[in-house]
């Protein structure tokens, strides 16, 4: 914890000391100290403000909001350092006004100061001129800058909830990304535009014409409650199926934890592993079926009929999941999820590699937590037995190129890692979740203010 807390220091000064070096570069190119450039960085400050005030909750409590609107378009019509020294005095005032600690202040104002300058630089590299009444003349330099605002804004959000949570940077960048880089692209026209209509008809007008750009927010803000949703109906449905079945508390999210670790042992994509770890969360989903609420709740050995009923659980719940269109690339996955590698699992009796690819993982991962899970009948097993076990059914059970590269010295630690930590007794877990939760608050909040566009953690 104290590690991840000086390395996350480290960063934010990193951040802070590049913010100097590019508003250094700016000021050698462009001061923009004139009258027209102040009243711009000023108009444009205030519309800042005004956007982190309106700020919204996106998932996992963090907040969003839309200052990337005047933020870039007080780039396009006055490219200069009065820019760069606006745009930190805003988000310094809002930080103020939203009584962030000192830590979190200083990254947003060294990653906002950042990503303005390098936006400004790029601008400029490219012949970009400030824009004017006369026509909409610099758009190559202007979306080049603009992308390059985001960019660098995403990236330094990304790397320090990567850094404070111990994630993987690619991972993080996809979630921050994937869903709202539409509106992002949708955005750039919309922010020139906005700069134009600045150029030609004044600050006062402007500001009227900023209330419909202030309704992009409401797409961002519909974006992300439509993902949260999602995420809650997921979530819900998993905590469903595992109430029919006292033993498995749990089961679905070890599973979908333990199938990203084997997923990255094998060097799966980034994109990949998601859907997977979603196909993971849902691969019992069958079991929601009337007929295993009985048998789920047996306490003794099951007898072959009912041995049989349950088998049918794969099948099902890829025919349930199949009703969804979010869900139709995970159909396979689940309905496969019970073969094995010689042919004599289920549903199917599929061998080898016509077993669907992504059920090889979650046949390993789903094994790994049913071992790593004390049982009314048996303790968990131990790391020993669970290693050699994969070992033995590599090749019969289990696909033996993953299992290979999941035994790897570089991966192993991993899995041993997140099993050691949902081992953990409940009452020392909650305490760890505690913890968590509070490290998860830290980086929500570190994450509101910095990124102009709304992401998820
Ligand atoms: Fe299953």
């Amino acid at each position: 914890m104290v590690m991840v807390e000086r390395q996350t220091k480290y960063f934010v000064g990193a951040v802070v000391a590049a913010a100097l070096i590019a508003a250094a570069l700016v000021a050698r190119a462009q001061l923009g100290f004139d009258e027209d450039s102040l009243q711009a960085a000023g108009v444009f400050a205030l519309l800042g403000i005004l956007a982190h005030v309106m700020a919204y909750r996106i998932p996992r409590g963090a907040m969003g909001n839309i200052s990337f609107v005047p933020f870039m378009s007080a780039v396009a019509v006055a490219p200069g350092l009065s820019v760069v020294i606006s745009v930190t005095l805003a988000v310094a005032l809002a930080e103020i006004l939203q009584r962030r600690d000192r830590l979190k202040g200083l990254f947003n104002l060294g990653q906002y100061a950042l990503s303005v300058s390098v936006a400004i630089l790029v601008f400029r590299a490219l012949g970009g001129r400030p824009i004017d009444a006369a026509s909409l003349h610099s758009k190559v330099a202007f979306a080049a800058a603009f992308t390059s605002f985001f960019l660098v804004n995403t990236v330094c959000v990304s790397a320090v909830i990567a850094i404070s949570t111990h994630q993987r940077l690619a991972g993080v960048l996809w979630q921050n990304t994937h869903s709202a880089l539409i509106y992002d692209v949708i955005a750039v026209p919309a922010v020139y535009g906005f700069a134009f209509l600045y150029a030609k008809l004044g600050p006062a007008w402007s500001v009227v014409f900023a209330i419909p750009l202030f309704g992009l927010r409401h797409f961002y803000k519909t974006n992300w409650q439509l993902e949260r949703l999602n995420e809650e109906l997921l979530q819900i449905m998993v905590a469903a199926i595992e109430a029919r079945d006292p033993y498995t508390s749990g089961h679905s999210q070890r599973v979908a934890e333990y199938v990203r670790i084997v997923a990255r042992a094998a060097g799966l994509g980034t994109r990949a592993i998601e859907r997977l770890a979603t196909a993971a969360l849902l691969h019992d989903v069958g079991k929601i079926h009337e007929e295993f609420a009985p048998i789920l709740r047996k306490p003794g050995r099951l007898t072959q009929a009912e041995f049989a009923v349950m088998k049918t659980h794969s099948a099902k719940g890829a025919v349930l999941v199949g009703k969804s269109s979010q869900f139709h690339d995970l159909v396979s996955a689940i309905r496969g999820h019970h073969e094995a590698w010689d042919g004599s699992g289920y549903p199917d009796g599929l061998v080898g590699d016509k077993i669907p690819q992504w059920s090889r993982f979650i046949a390993i991962a789903d094994t790994i937590d049913a071992m790593a899970t004390t049982r009314p009948y048996r303790d968990a097993l131990s790391y020993e037995v669970i290693r050699s076990e994969i070992m033995k059914e590599s090749g019969r059970q289990f696909d033996p190129a993953i299992c290979v590269k999941l035994l790897n010295a570089s991966h192993w630690p991993a899995l041993e890692t997140a099993i050691a930590r949902n081992a953990l007794p409940r009452d020392v877990s909650a305490g760890a979740e505690q913890v968590e939760e509070h490290l998860h608050e830290v980086v929500a909040e570190l994450q509101s203010t910095q990124r102009p566009q709304p992401v998820a953690l």
